[in-house]
């Protein structure tokens, strides 16, 4: 059977293969991109994430997170982003929204304080 196929038909196999290859490739890199909670599963943390959001972030945010402003409140992270709640949310503390006021925290909070936060977070998204 083998020597049936044509020369065309193996060009569209190698062409398969290399699809493949790209494909597994840039979800690899897409994977090492994506942040990491170091915290994830330590529910110990959140109650320190807890005092820390309410020592920087209240203000803004409401103390404990309660806060009725939809684009501000941070019980809403998994509702508005389902599984990249992480992404958005270590994407908006690194680099802020200055054009809507929420402040840049990269290099003001260490990166240990700002996961601690998100662990805190985490307790107390509003189910949908
Ligand atoms: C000076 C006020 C202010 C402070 C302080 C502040 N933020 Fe914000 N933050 C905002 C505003 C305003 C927005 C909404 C931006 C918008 O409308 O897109 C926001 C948005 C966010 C978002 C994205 C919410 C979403 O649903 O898209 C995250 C995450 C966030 N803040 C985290 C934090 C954390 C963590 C802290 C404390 C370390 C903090 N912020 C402190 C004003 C603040």
């Amino acid at each position: 059977m083998g020597a049936v196929m044509g020369h065309k038909a193996w060009r569209v196999v190698l062409l398969l293969c290399v699809l493949a290859l790209a494909a597994a490739w840039c979800g690899a890199a897409e994977e090492r991109a994506r942040p990491e909670n170091p915290y994830a599963g330590r529910s110990d943390i959140a109650e320190e994430g807890r005092s820390l959001l309410n020592q920087y972030c209240a203000h803004c945010h409401g103390p404990n997170a309660e806060q009725g402003e939809r684009p501000r409140d941070l019980r809403r992270l998994n509702i508005r982003y389902g599984n990249d709640a992480i992404v958005v949310f270590w994407k908006t503390v690194q680099q802020g929204r200055m054009d809507k006021g929420m402040p840049v925290w990269q290099g003001v909070l260490p990166d240990d304080t700002l996961w601690r936060i998100f662990s805190f977070l985490e307790t107390i998204q509003t189910q949908p």
